[in-house]
């Protein structure tokens, strides 16, 4: 049978994403495994947006507010933009959709560093434009080679800030040059998923880029530090102008419901903010400390995740892990043969983390 495909499309290598925890048990037969492979919210989610979604449930029968006003106005107050430039998306993930479907053509292409997160191909692959890969150097973004590489074809670059899967982060000065360096006709899309969990004082401010009506989109997500992963709610912060662009290609109730009801809770939530920030903090230093010990090296990280050199095939590691009920990320298909991903969790959880690894690398 033919199908009226075209080539860039059966070219594209779907996304893997982490394994649930209900496959792993299925699959394995186990119980009381743990999953540090996501980098979700330890804690679960925001209690706030919990009681607002109960609270919600009897209005399921009715349409979102397709424009999502008051989401988008308290965004606004929050960041102190205008409610004109936030885009509300399906997680983060479809404003990378989006952007891709709003600027490409077949033949164009777009700046992306390498290893980072996937969905940035995936999407552009779909537009048949060109990904034209700019190698990290060290664990961190090449901004300079990045910018030496745009062309008269480029429409877009992506920074990732904090970057999956290194947890690198970008400093300020290296994206202020950058930005100012950006050719016109270029959208610079800002992907900051993780920023909330940044520690260094160093980390650049896109939104003022925004505010100063440059072309970049900054992408944030309730995901992770807000613990709504499964609600899907991500926001593109941008200026009124892309902004308009960017709402004629979503779909008109892209931003669901109880997400969007969620969502207003989580960020009035900032007890559980701060209580996200200092498990994620603690459990990071916990587990830098406890490979400390073990004499295993590791990446320190600006995110709630971070690479550790295991000294071995991953995939082995990752499936020895599997066994023992831990699921973590194999870095074998990012390019990092010995590493694997793990993000922080509960403090049973890290331990157990611990002893697993060990028991593994023994
Ligand atoms: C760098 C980065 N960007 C975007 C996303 C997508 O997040 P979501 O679609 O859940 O908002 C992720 C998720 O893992 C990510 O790691």
């Amino acid at each position: 049978m033919t199908l009226p495909v075209p080539d860039y499309i059966t070219a594209i290598e779907p996304y893997v994403t982490g394994k649930p925890i209900e496959a792993l048990e299925r699959e394995y037969g186990i119980r009381d495994s743990i999953k540090l492979a996501s980098n979700e919210n330890p804690l679960g989610p925001s209690p706030k947006a919990v009681q607002a979604l109960q609270n919600a449930l009897q209005e399921i029968h009715r349409y979102p507010d397709g424009a999502g006003w008051r989401l988008t106005h308290r965004l606004a107050e929050h960041l102190g933009v205008a409610p004109e430039g936030i885009v509300l998306g399906n997680g983060s993930d479809e404003i990378i959709a989006m952007l891709a479907r709003m600027c490409l053509q077949p033949g164009d292409e777009v700046i992306l560093p390498r290893p980072s997160f996937l969905m940035y191909e995936i999407c552009v692959r779909c537009a048949g434009s060109r990904p034209v890969f700019v190698d990290l150097k060290g664990l961190g973004m090449d901004l300079a080679e990045m910018g030496r590489r745009i062309t008269r074809r480029t429409r877009l670059v992506f920074i990732c800030n904090p970057n999956n899967p290194t947890g690198a982060m970008t400093p300020r000065k290296d994206f202020e040059a950058f930005m100012d360096d950006l050719p016109d006709g270029v959208v610079a899309a800002v992907d900051e998923a993780y920023f909330e969990f940044v520690r260094s004082p160093d980390y650049p401010d896109s939104i003022a880029q925004v505010k100063a009506g440059r072309p970049v989109v900054t992408l944030r997500t309730f995901s992770k530090a807000y613990g709504l992963a499964g609600l899907r709610i991500g926001y593109g912060v941008t200026t009124p102008e892309i902004a308009a662009l960017l709402h004629r290609v979503r779909q008109p109730f892209n931003a669901n419901l109880m997400a969007q009801i969620g969502a207003c809770a989580a960020l009035e939530d900032s007890e559980f903010l701060e209580s996200t920030r200092r498990i994620t903090h603690e459990g990071l230093d916990y587990l830098y400390g406890a490979l400390d010990e073990i004499g295993v090296r590791y990446s320190p990280t600006q995110a709630n995740f971070f690479l550790i050199d295991v000294g071995r095939d991953a995939g082995e590691v990752f499936e020895a892990l599997l066994r023992k009920g831990v699921i973590v990320r194999s870095m074998a298909a990012y390019g990092y043969p010995t590493h694997i991903r793990v993000n922080a969790g509960k403090p049973r959880e890290n331990e157990r983390f611990i002893q697993a690894l060990k028991a593994v690398l023994e």
